[in-house]
């Protein structure tokens, strides 16, 4: 039995729908804060699903939907960097108290293993790109170092405990049914209004951006491949466009001319990395590619908004 926290999100929906189409007995764990039901409608009525509503800080409901669990995939958090500067007690309650409170069930529970979703943005404004697994961790936002202390927590529960851990650390992942991110951002801004849109930042801001089923692979690749106790990977396209890129390829395929407004300075908000590329020779090493180009992931992800926004 595999139990997906976060599971009703954007990553966690699409694992979800992917474990149970291969006839995997899953249940979902989330508290819907975020989360939509409707993102699993592939997997509701399907006898190897099971949903339940809680929140990962409550250690009582945790432990019990752990029973007969052995596999976690952790995908339940706050994501926001930009939130987590401005409430940074919520992004800590979520994101490490509710990280220990799963690490306890699972050991409580004789869990065999956790698939952490960690970030790119752990190694905070990295000197070297594309950026390997071994450079220092040195967050600059709070949602990145909540990541930091969980990855520190996963390891440590795998050498204390014997849980295996696997941690990917993600590049910026999109495509349905995702409402937040750049792509998310300049689409209903585009819609509001065709004739101008509002960049953050100096649009100089470059990332590297992966689709979702890519992810998906990922993650089911890196737990199922790797053979190490605790073990981390980096997940990336292995290339890197700035902010215009993303914003002159979604307006062709909108068919829109809109006039860019920069809102000025180099990141688009505070804790924003501005360079960021991942380097993936690791978990290509696992076997894993990358199948989904940017611009046919921003084609298919457009389409998607097109059709249900
Ligand atoms: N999307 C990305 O580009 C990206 C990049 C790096 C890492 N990640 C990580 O991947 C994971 C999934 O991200 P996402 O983009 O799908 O985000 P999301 O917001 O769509 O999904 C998070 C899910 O967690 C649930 N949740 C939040 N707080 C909860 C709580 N206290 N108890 C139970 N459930 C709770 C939400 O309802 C939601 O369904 C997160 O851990 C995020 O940090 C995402």
């Amino acid at each position: 039995m595999i139990l997906i926290t976060g599971g009703a999100g954007f990553i966690g929906s699409n694992l979800t729908n992917f474990f149970i189409s291969k006839g995997s007995d899953v249940t979902v764990f989330d508290n819907l804060s975020s989360g939509r039901m409707e993102n699993l409608n592939a997997s509701i009525g399907r006898k190897n699903f099971k949903f339940i509503k809680g929140d990962i800080r409550d250690s009582e409901t945790v432990d019990s939907a752990m029973k007969g669990v052995e596999e976690v995939y952790h995908l339940a958090a706050d994501p926001s960097v930009k939130d987590s500067a401005t409430n940074p007690g919520v992004s800590f309650s979520i994101n490490v108290s509710g990280t220990f409170s799963v690490l306890e069930a699972a050991r409580k529970n004789d869990v065999k293993k956790v698939v952490f979703t960690s970030t790119s943005t752990v190694y905070g404004e990295a000197e070297v790109l594309p950026t390997p697994e071994n450079y220092p961790l040195i967050p600059i936002s709070n949602y990145a170092a909540s990541k930091v202390a969980d990855e520190a927590y996963i390891s440590s529960y795998a050498s204390t405990y014997g849980i295996k851990g696997v941690v990917l650390r993600l590049a910026n992942i999109f495509g349905s049914p995702s409402t937040h991110g750049v792509m998310f951002d300049f689409y209903k801004k585009l819609k509001t209004n065709p004739k101008k849109l509002e960049i953050l930042g100096n649009g100089k801001q470059c990332k590297s951006y992966l689709y979702i089923s890519d992810c998906v692979d990922a993650l089911f690749l890196a737990s199922r491949k790797q053979k190490n106790i605790f073990d981390f990977f980096n997940v990336g396209s292995g290339q890197m466009e700035n902010v215009n890129y993303i914003a002159n390829t979604m307006c062709s395929f909108l068919k829109v001319k809109p006039k860019f407004e920069y809102t000025g300075g180099t990141r688009g908000w505070k804790g924003d990395v501005v360079k960021m590329l991942l380097d993936t020779k690791k978990i290509e090493k696992l076997g894993w590619r990358k199948k989904v180009s940017l611009k046919d992931g921003i084609r298919k992800y457009v389409e998607w908004l097109e059709a249900t926004q």
